[in-house]
């Protein structure tokens, strides 16, 4: 099963509901960067606006928090009615724990890598994960290159997940996904793709959407 997670970073906030509902039927969760300044260089919304994101979304959110304090804050998002929750590993004091009160709140729980964080790292917290996001650029900006050279994690990520018994998680892949990139991360394994900058500067985000996924389910591993 694949999934398209639009990342509305760079959409226009000027009109963010008329952009969040133009890719409402095409996609299957909205994905929300949550940036303090402080794990990244980048801010971007409050706890106030991503509360009122979330409510208002047609689609459910898939909240990706670039934050210093996930161990004390990522609860907060999953009250505030995100679908799932992602928070860093390499910010997290202890992740199991996290982990833990998320999926006891109800909330996909997931954590997320870095391109210089090795699988290894997290590989004993798999049985844990709802979804594992390997970011494919460094985070905290959207628009930039998607960086081929963590496709053997992908693949590395993909060989374990598929080992494990029973319930499986989901693996994203988030930063310049597009057209040209998604077909690369799907072979790699990946089943669920966050797209910021390609669907939302595509003439129709919507059709840019049933264009990635068609892309990625050719292209899907088992
Ligand atoms: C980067 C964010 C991404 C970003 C993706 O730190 O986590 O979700 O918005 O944007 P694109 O698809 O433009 O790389
Ligand atoms: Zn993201």
């Amino acid at each position: 099963m694949i999934r398209i997670c639009p990342s509305i970073l760079n959409a226009d906030h000027s009109r963010l509901q008329s952009e969040i509902e133009s890719i409402a039927t095409a996609s299957d969760l909205l994905h929300l960067d949550v940036m303090d300044n402080i794990f990244v260089p980048n801010r971007t919304f409050t706890f106030a606006e991503s509360e009122k994101i979330i409510a208002e979304s047609p689609l459910p959110v898939d909240s990706h928090l670039m934050i210093a304090n996930p161990d004390e804050e990522a609860i907060s998002y999953a009250r505030a009615g995100s679908a799932s929750v992602t928070f860093h590993f390499e910010a997290s004091l202890n992740p199991a724990r996290t982990l833990k009160s998320l999926k006891d709140f109800g909330v996909r729980a997931a954590l997320a890598i870095k391109p210089g964080t090795p699988f290894e790292a997290i590989a004993h917290l798999l049985d844990e994960l709802d979804m594992l996001l390997i970011m494919t650029v460094e985070p905290g900006f959207g628009g930039q290159k998607f960086m081929s050279e963590t496709l053997p994690k992908i693949r590395q990520a993909h060989e374990a997940i598929s080992q494990l018994v029973g319930a499986k998680p989901w693996l994203q892949v988030d930063g310049g996904i597009s057209i040209e990139t998604i077909a690369l991360a799907a072979t790699a394994g990946a089943d669920a793709f966050v797209a910021g900058s390609a669907v939302f500067k595509a003439d129709s985000p919507a059709a840019m959407c049933k264009e990635l996924r068609e892309l990625a389910v050719q292209s899907q591993v088992n």
